[in-house]
């Protein structure tokens, strides 16, 4: 069984002379949740239609499910449920009566499924209430319903959690985790906002200007909104050899040919230097700094951050 449900090669979108999406390679696991975070206008929206094929790559590739996308189209689009934007909803029928149309449509779900579905997003079944009335939260909600109607594999959220309030927001979380946790669901979801994505996914993507940057579990990303302590050696390999086995130092990052960054913040720095003067190396600096995940991303998306 292949593991790898999204995985996009060189992925590449252009407009005219402008680059929206630059020679991306995305990488979802299968059960689990991965957050596509970036600015407005990074490229989000973009890449999500290729993967569903709703706009050509102008290069690259998309693989889903182990089978490339072009030519598969007809057996693969069924395992994928999908909300791209503000979806399409009859403004004068009720929720269930939107859904049930859209079963009937995909030939797939019963009334059952669509009953399912509202209970699963938290909306009431055969409610009155016509989709015209909705607030935001109840159409995004509805939006995720008719995704998850056909119970597919993997589901593709575009800014899902757009307009809601806090409440709205930690209950769509709650429900994705559900669905992602209970049953096994793989999602992509994107985002702009670094604390909805930290929360929520299992994986991150970090997507500046089209480039993906960094593509990283949130549990590595963690590591890094903490405290460690930078190391300037003369020596980095053999500074690693006496931090690994002289001090079990297992957590660290080489940041370049001369700087370390240990997150391992208990140890005794006293030892250490003697331990480096003995073998010859030269500390040349050191340090105790504390990084959010908030500054990480400044960093690496060249300083204006992410809200
Ligand atoms: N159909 C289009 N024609 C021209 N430019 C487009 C089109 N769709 C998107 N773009 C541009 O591509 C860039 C990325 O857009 P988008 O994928 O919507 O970003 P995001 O979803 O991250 O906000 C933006 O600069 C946008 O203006
Ligand atoms: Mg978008």
């Amino acid at each position: 069984m292949e593991d790898m449900v999204i995985q996009t090669s060189q992925l590449t979108k252009k407009y005219g002379d402008q680059t929206t999406v630059n020679q991306v390679n995305l990488h979802v696991k299968r059960g689990r949740i991965y957050g596509l975070l970036g600015r407005n206008g990074a490229g989000k929206t973009t890449i999500m239609k290729m993967i569903l094929g709703l706009t050509s790559a102008t290069s690259g590739s998309v693989e889903l499910f182990g089978s490339t996308l072009s030519g598969n189209e007809k057996l693969l689009y069924p395992r994928i449920g999908a909300m791209i934007e503000a979806p399409g909803f009859y403004p004068n029928l009720t929720g269930t009566e939107n859904l049930e149309i859209f079963a009937r449509l995909r030939g797939t779900a019963s009334n059952h499924a669509v009953k399912h579905a509202l209970e699963i997003v938290g909306l009431p079944y055969q409610d009155k209430k016509t989709f015209g009335k909705y607030s935001l939260g109840m159409k995004q909600r509805l939006g995720i319903a008719n995704a998850i109607l056909h119970d597919p594999e993997l589901l593709i959220l575009d800014e899902p959690t757009n307009g809601l309030d806090p409440i709205g927001i930690s209950e769509m979380r709650d429900f994705m985790k559900k669905l992602s946790t209970q049953q096994g669901k793989t999602i992509l979801i994107s985002s702009h906002i670094l604390s909805e994505i930290s929360l929520l996914a299992d994986d991150v993507g970090i997507l500046d200007h089209g480039v993906l940057l960094e593509e990283s579990s949130m549990k590595d990303l963690e590591k890094r909104n903490s405290k460690y302590i930078l190391l300037e050696v003369s020596d980095i390999p053999k500074t690693l050899l006496i931090l690994e086995r002289k001090f079990q130092v297992q957590e660290y990052s080489v940041q370049d040919e001369h700087t370390v960054q240990i997150y391992d913040t208990s140890l005794n720095m006293g030892e250490l230097n003697t331990a480096l003067v003995l073998e010859g190396i030269t500390l040349m600096n050191s340090g105790l700094y504390t990084q959010t995940l908030e500054d990480y991303f400044k960093n690496i998306t060249g300083g204006e951050g992410i809200a």
